[in-house]
């Protein structure tokens, strides 16, 4: 869970998980809509992935360029759910694995309607020393009832590169 921890609004999430089972504790005569004592509250939405830019060899950052990231998001909930934001870290590839850096935490307040899908376009910039490192992606979506959950976007071995020469020569 550490490798999420660049998403200090995950604090939020268990904040209200808290508050929502203390007030249940403290007003017993309060409908719980679930056995919200006992379930671990889900939701169920499947999150993927993809770099249109990347190369058939594999992910680059290149040092001073945006990447971007689509991020692929299928509500099956019957009802719709928010994204609030979407963020990322680098880790070493080493064991133990070091947060070498956080991406840029973007927010959208986008609003996915039951039983559909919709993608969204997460953008960074980086300027680390050329290696491969460990990329994580996540999203916090919210459901209706206001319960926000941090869901993996994507998690594999990216290549920090610097820009080649020719990206800079101008085509005039
Ligand atoms: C990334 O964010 C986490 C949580 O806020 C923080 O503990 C960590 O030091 C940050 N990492 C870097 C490399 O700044
Ligand atoms: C990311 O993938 C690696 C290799 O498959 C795995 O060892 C690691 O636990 C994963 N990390 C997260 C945060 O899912």
């Amino acid at each position: 869970m550490g490798k999420f921890a660049f998403l200090s609004l995950a604090l939020l999430s268990v904040q209200a998980l808290v508050a929502r089972a203390e007030d249940a504790a403290a007003n017993p005569d309060k409908p719980v809509l679930d056995d919200a004592a006992n379930a671990v509250p889900q939701v169920n939405v499947d999150v993927s992935t993809t770099f249109p830019d990347s190369e058939v060899f594999g992910v680059k950052l290149v040092n001073g360029l945006p990447t971007t990231a689509q991020v692929k998001i299928a509500n099956n909930e019957p009802d719709p759910i928010t994204v609030n934001i979407i963020g990322g870290s680098l880790w070493t590839l080493s064991e133990p694995s070091q947060n070498v850096h956080n991406l840029t935490v973007s927010r959208y307040g986008v609003e996915i309607d039951a039983k559909s899908e919709k993608t969204i376009t997460y953008n960074f910039v980086t300027e680390l020393l050329p290696q491969d490192l460990s990329l994580n992606l996540a999203t916090m979506v919210a459901k209706k009832d206001g319960l926000i959950f941090t869901m993996p976007a994507y998690n594999g071995t990216v290549s920090v590169v610097e820009p080649e020469m020719s990206i800079f020569d101008p085509q005039v």
